[in-house]
């Protein structure tokens, strides 16, 4: 059976525009969300448009800083100091990957813990692995509400997880884990991948590399997630060979439409969470 991250995205946004219109009535202002891109890099700046239309559209406020790739890292930085100060901001992010020459970790180290809600701090993700999350990368947020629509109970069921990104792979390990999963990572190095993966019952594909995964790879009855968003010859392909392992799976997600939708969002209910939290609403 397909989960379609479209439709839960859906609803989820629905739910977060009734939340945004009762939080602008009772404290006389939108959430904001200040997203900041550095660089031409199209599927990027295609990322960040769906971020400033996403805010639009579930009522929210969004601040869109464009700089030249070739800015001076200074003047980011006095943006991000500035942003962090202003009160009526309450979520920033600078979209990933920076152009070559720029000091990734110092940009977003300027980003206060409670406005980061991309979940990349390591305040946030320290939570996270302690089981006290707060704000949660969107991703792997968004894979967790998909896999609450199956309606599986995930204690003790054998989870693996593809890719050890700080972005995607830990973070959903660590979900997993919290959510009673014996979770498995696996990566480039890692012997027997394909060995491993079939044991899996939730199999996490976040790779990026197209149809990586194969029917081989697979369990009867898996849920097979797959968060790779990769473009050959012009199309949107993922990391698992939807066509073949569709068969072996329970549910799966297709790509487009699984994953991606979900990713920004989680970013909306992550700004909305930081602004509720800021004035305890
Ligand atoms: N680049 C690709 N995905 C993301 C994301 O979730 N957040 C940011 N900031 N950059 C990204």
């Amino acid at each position: 059976m397909l989960i379609l991250g479209k439709v839960v995205s859906a609803d989820t946004r629905a739910e977060i525009k009734k939340e945004v219109a009762r939080f602008e009535e009772k404290y006389g202002r939108k959430p904001c969300l200040a997203v900041i891109i550095v660089g031409e890099d199209p599927a990027s700046q295609t990322y960040v448009r769906n971020k400033i239309a996403g805010c639009a559209e579930t009522g929210m406020r969004s601040l869109h800083y464009e700089y030249a790739d070739g800015t001076p890292q200074s003047e980011i930085e006095k943006t991000l100091v500035d942003l962090a100060a202003d009160e009526t901001v309450d979520g920033i992010l600078v979209q990933l990957p920076l152009p070559k020459g720029y000091d990734e970790r110092k940009l977003l180290s300027l980003i206060p813990d409670e406005k980061d809600v991309d979940g990349f701090s390591p305040t946030n993700l320290g939570l996270l692995a302690m089981n006290r999350p707060r704000t949660i990368s969107c991703t792997p947020f968004g894979v967790m509400k998909m896999l609450e629509t199956t309606g599986v109970d995930l204690k003790g069921k054998n989870a693996v997880v593809i890719g050890r990104s700080n972005t995607v792979g830990k973070p959903m390990a660590m979900l997993l884990l919290n959510a009673d999963c014996t979770v498995t990572v696996c990566h480039s190095k890692t012997k027997n991948l394909a060995e491993i993966a079939s044991k899996a019952d939730v199999l996490i594909a976040a790779i990026g590399k197209p149809k990586f995964v194969t029917t081989d790879m697979v369990k009867d009855g898996a849920i097979v997630i797959d968060v790779g968003i990769n473009r050959v010859d012009g199309k949107l392909v993922g990391d698992v060979d939807f066509e073949n392992v569709e068969k072996k799976a329970s549910f799966i997600t297709p790509v487009p439409g699984g994953v991606g939708p979900m990713t920004i969002t989680m970013l909306l209910a992550n700004t909305l969470q930081a602004a509720k939290a800021k004035l305890k609403a």
